[in-house]
């Protein structure tokens, strides 16, 4: 991968570790956000459509059900363990017009394969230093007229979850292993314009989606905060600075649980929609 093509440092962590929580129910949100990006985006029976950094199929999946069988839908990823989930899932359907490659989407090729559709993305434009790289990747693969769509977390993403998060963690002493963690990268509109209009995409259009999603117990929390941006903060604390970490955020989350010991978390959205000219 070439240095400009790389992830955020604290996103290096592979996904292939958390690959089995993004098929539990804990992150099972992003599902419902793969749905709504699809809707947005608007996908025709038979249409070709390249879903890059699919992860679990998360936008997969509802991809292949809105093209049919006329259709055809790839998903590619980096993760070796995130796509064996997606082709689990897959397969439960009966979705035999999808396929999935294990494929860095910093290194697609231009020109090569056919032309598609339809490109899509969820959650992932914002994992690299250069997010104009991934777009332009995915726009190279577009026919003239082609749509491209994708989702980038909202302001308040993973709030109040995320604050409480850091609230703890600079609280408590940490080894310098140990990377410190950054708010989750958000989009505003303004800025994803811009990059839009970088990447050959005029006329595009923002829109925002509410959601909450309840986690019903801490551990579910914890997986979610495992998984995101304070992945590697997590992995890297020694085992004995970890538990203890853990118990005292176990303490401040019961502070702010419902009576039921879940919390409320919002993952609100924005969708970005353009069209190749042509
Ligand atoms: C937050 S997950 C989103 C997965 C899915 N799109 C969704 O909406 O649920 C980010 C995904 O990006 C993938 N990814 C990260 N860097 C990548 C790269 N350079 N090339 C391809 N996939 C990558 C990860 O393996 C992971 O599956």
């Amino acid at each position: 991968m070439s240095p400009e093509n790389e992830p955020r440092h604290h996103f290096m962590a592979p996904y292939d570790g958390v690959a089995d929580d993004y098929a539990s129910d804990s992150l099972s949100f992003f599902n419902v956000l793969g749905e709504q990006l699809v809707e947005m985006v608007g996908i025709s029976p038979g249409d070709t459509v390249l879903d890059v950094a699919c992860g679990a199929g998360a936008v997969t999946l509802p991809a292949a059900r809105r093209v049919g069988p006329s259709g055809r839908v790839i998903g590619i990823d980096i993760s070796e363990g995130m796509l064996r989930h997606a082709q689990r899932r897959a397969a439960v359907e009966n979705l035999d017009h999808v396929s999935f490659r294990q494929t860095d989407v910093g290194e697609l090729k231009s020109g090569e394969g056919p032309h598609f559709d339809v490109g899509l993305c969820g959650f992932a434009i914002h994992l690299f230093d250069d997010r104009s790289v991934p777009l332009r990747n995915l726009a190279a693969r577009l026919r003239p007229g082609g749509k491209v769509g994708w989702s980038i977390w909202g302001e308040n993403a993973l709030q109040p979850g995320m604050a409480l998060f850091r609230s703890v963690f600079t609280g408590t002493p940490m080894p310098d292993s140990v990377p410190d963690t950054g708010d989750l990268e958000s989009g505003d509109h303004n800025h994803l314009e811009t990059l839009m209009a970088t990447v050959g995409f005029p006329g595009v259009s923002i829109k925002p989606f509410q959601h909450n999603h309840r986690l019903p117990t801490f551990d579910d929390y914890w997986t979610l905060m495992s998984t995101c941006g304070q992945r590697a903060a997590i992995e890297n604390m020694p085992q004995e600075v970890r538990d203890r970490f853990r118990a005292e955020l176990f303490k401040a989350f019961k502070e702010i649980s419902d009576e039921d010991g879940g919390l409320s978390i919002d993952v609100s959205c924005l969708m970005v929609v353009g069209k190749v000219p042509g």
